[in-house]
Parts: structure tokens; C-alpha cells; sequence
């Protein structure tokens, strides 16, 4: 029987951030203006080791999570990233090893990864257009080094990949057709995600939020839509296919929207600090028990009784809530 929480949701979906850094500095995430404080990353010692990251999935495993998604910042910066995957993809029960990636770094990393046993990957890209691409990745990167990165993917058999798309009104929102048209046909999925008030720096504003009913009824205008009618249970994005059979796009609308009724996932940033929600103030940290000799049935009891108090709902809540409520940052806590 999984572990459920105050609001009846079982804990199914683990997401670890293995590293805070990153080789982008997009505007909605890392700006490079927030920057600017000495010692913002954390130093080594501070990570999770591979070991400690183990220790911990076997524990989720063991109380019903069979999906571990793998985070940054940009994981593929993380020394030895491969070798981890192997670890994490050889512990009973973890049956979809998923990894969120800008994938820059996949074409030196694809193949690697597949035979360690990674499943799936996002790829987050944002536009087509390198001038818009440039401003929202922070002046860094290019759509020519992520394509590289989604074929390389490919040609590693990474089929049917994710691409995450933050929509921000009058930014990209002129490029989303291009974007879809490209991915068309592909058997790739487009996902639109509304612009969230994560972390503090992002200079988060509800005007530069462009509601994904706007979004779906200009695709649906130009390239038909049906709503899929099986919606995985527990995913984030609502799904839609082409009626001319070009695949699947989805929308992320945690604006709009909210999706935390059915919210399976814990999060645990590099530290080792656990989350239970995307907006969490607050977290336990888990890195310094594990180093003070907890093993791992204790520590499956701490997870369990973490889980069992758990009532999140930020995104519902969000208009009621005061502005301006202290939140970790994205790249600390993953997406
Ligand atoms: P699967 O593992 O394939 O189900 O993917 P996913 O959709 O759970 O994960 P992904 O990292 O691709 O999430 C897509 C985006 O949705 C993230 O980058 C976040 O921006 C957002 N997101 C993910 N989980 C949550 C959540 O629990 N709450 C909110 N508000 N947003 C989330
Ligand atoms: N709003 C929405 N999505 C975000 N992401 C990062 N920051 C935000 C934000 N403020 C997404 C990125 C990436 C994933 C890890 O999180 O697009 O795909
Ligand atoms: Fe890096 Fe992803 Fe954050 Fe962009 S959204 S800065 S790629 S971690
Ligand atoms: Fe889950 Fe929190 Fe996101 Fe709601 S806001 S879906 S509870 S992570």
C-alpha cells in the first residue's frame, strides 16, 4: 500500500535535483543579476553523494515510488552523471528513469546514458528564434546546440521525448507556432508551461502570464485539437492531439489551472533538503541525518511520517495566499 497524505494523494513520483548549477541563465530561473552574490552554488561537499542519492531512492522505493526523475540546474554537469544513472536505474522498483535536461551537453552524454539505463528525457527549449532563444537563456547557449542535443538524443533511441516550453507573454509568445510546427510530426511532445511564481528572482508578473486556454484555441485554429481522452493520472500537463494525426501537445497550467489534487511528487534538491511542494518555504533536511548514520529503515520512517503529514495545495491556494512568500529557488529544487 503507498504512503498517502492528508488529502488522500499516495507518494509515487520522486524528483532529485543532483546539481544547482547550470550552463544557461534563463531569465525565469537562474538570471544572471541574482546572481552576483559570492558562493549562490553550493560548494561539493555540500551535495548529495552518488551513494547518499542511492540510499535515498531505495527508501522511496520501498515505501511504492517506482518514478525518479532526475534534476538540476543542468544534471549533465554533475562529474560522473552516468555512472549515478546506473546506480539508480539498477534499484529494484524504479521502473521510468526520467531525466529534465537543456541538452546542450547530450551529444557528448546520449548514448552513455541509454546504456546506463536512463528512460526518458525533457528537453527544455523555449524558441526557435535564436534572438529570443538568447534573451530567455540568459545570453548563453543556442537553439543550434539544443537540436544538436534532441538528435543526438534520437539517434541514442531516445524516442517520444518531452519538450517543456515556458511561455511568457509578448517574449516568446509570437515563436510558439513556429516551435509546435517543428515538432509536428516529430513524435516528440511540445508542452506549453505557464510562466510559475517559483523561487524569488524571476521577476514573476502575472501579466507576462499567457493563459494556456488563449494558447490551445490559437493552435486549435490553425491545426485542429482533441483533448486525449485517457489523461495520465498524476502527470502535470493536460494533453491534446492533432485531429490529422501529427502527435500529442500538451499545457502545463499551473496558473490557470492548478493540477494539486492528484500531486504524487517529493522533491529533494542537491543538498539533500526534502520538499514537498514546488512553492515549499520550508524543507527537512535529510543530507546530515544520512551523515550522522541514519540508515535506511529509519529513514523510510522519516519519509513516511513526512509524507503522511503533507497537505500542499500552493497553486490552488496561490490568489489567497500573501505575495511575495519566500520560495527556493527552481534550480535548487528541480521543476
Ligand atoms: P513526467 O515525469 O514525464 O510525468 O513529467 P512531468 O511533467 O512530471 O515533469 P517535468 O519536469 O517535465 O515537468 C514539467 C514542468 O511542470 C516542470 O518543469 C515544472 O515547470 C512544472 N511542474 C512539475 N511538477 C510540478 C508541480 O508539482 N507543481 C507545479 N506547479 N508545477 C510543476
Ligand atoms: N515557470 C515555469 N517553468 C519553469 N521552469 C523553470 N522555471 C520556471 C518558471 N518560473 C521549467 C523549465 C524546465 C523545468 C525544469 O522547469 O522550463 O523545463
Ligand atoms: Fe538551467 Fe533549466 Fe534553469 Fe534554464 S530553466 S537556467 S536550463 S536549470
Ligand atoms: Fe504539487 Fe505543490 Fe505543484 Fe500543487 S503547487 S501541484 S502541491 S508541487
Amino acid at each position: 500500500m503507498p504512503v498517502t497524505d492528508t488529502l488522500t494523494r499516495p507518494l509515487k513520483d520522486l524528483r532529485i535535483s543532483v546539481l544547482d548549477r547550470c550552463n544557461l541563465r534563463c531569465t525565469y530561473c537562474m538570471p544572471e543579476e541574482s546572481l552576483h552574490a559570492r558562493g549562490v552554488f553550493l560548494r561539493p561537499h555540500y551535495l548529495l553523494s552518488d551513494g547518499e542519492i542511492e540510499l535515498l531512492v531505495r527508501v522511496f522505493a520501498g515505501l511504492g515510488v517506482h518514478k525518479v526523475r532526475l534534476t538540476g540546474g543542468e544534471p549533465l554537469l554533475r562529474p560522473g552523471f552516468v555512472e549515478l544513472v546506473s546506480r539508480i536505474s539498477a534499484i529494484e522498483g524504479i521502473t521510468d528513469l526520467a531525466l529534465t535536461s537543456n541538452a546542450i551537453l547530450l551529444p557528448r552524454h546520449a548514448e552513455a546514458l541509454k546504456k546506463a539505463g536512463l528512460g526518458r528525457i525533457t528537453v527544455s527549449l523555449d524558441s526557435l528564434d535564436e534572438s529570443v532563444f538568447r534573451i530567455m537563456a540568459g545570453d548563453r547557449g543556442s537553439v543550434k546546440e539544443v537540436l544538436d542535443g534532441i538528435e543526438a538524443a534520437e539517434l541514442a533511441g531516445f524516442k517520444h521525448l518531452k519538450i517543456n516550453t515556458v511561455v511568457q507573454r509578448n517574449i516568446n509568445d509570437h515563436t510558439i507556432m513556429d516551435l509546435v510546427a517543428h515538432f509536428r510530426h516529430s513524435g516528440h511532445t511540445v508542452r506549453l508551461i505557464e510562466f510559475m511564481d517559483v523561487g524569488n528572482v524571476n521577476n514573476w508578473n502575472r501579466e507576462l502570464v499567457l493563459p494556456s486556454a488563449d494558447l490551445l484555441k490559437t493552435i486549435h485554429d490553425r491545426w485542429p485539437l482533441h483533448p486525449v481522452a485517457e489523461q495520465p493520472v498524476g502527470e502535470t500537463a493536460r494533453r491534446y492531439a492533432f485531429n490529422d494525426g501529427a502527435g500529442q501537445i500538451g499545457f502545463i497550467s499551473s496558473i490557470t489551472e492548478p493540477f494539486c489534487g492528484d500531486c504524487s511528487r517529493a522533491r529533494i534538491t542537491a543538498d539533500g533538503v526534502f520538499y514537498s511542494c514546488l512553492f515549499s518555504a520550508k524543507g527537512t533536511v535529510l543530507r546530515d541525518r544520512i551523515r550522522d548514520g541514519l540508515g535506511a529503515d529509519e529513514m523510510t520512517e522519516v519519509i513516511r511520517e513526512l509524507w503522511t503529514r503533507r497537505a500542499d495545495r500552493y497553486s490552488e491556494l496561490r490568489s489567497h495566499l500573501p505575495r511575495h512568500q519566500q520560495h527556493v529557488e527552481m534550480y535548487r529544487m528541480g521543476g
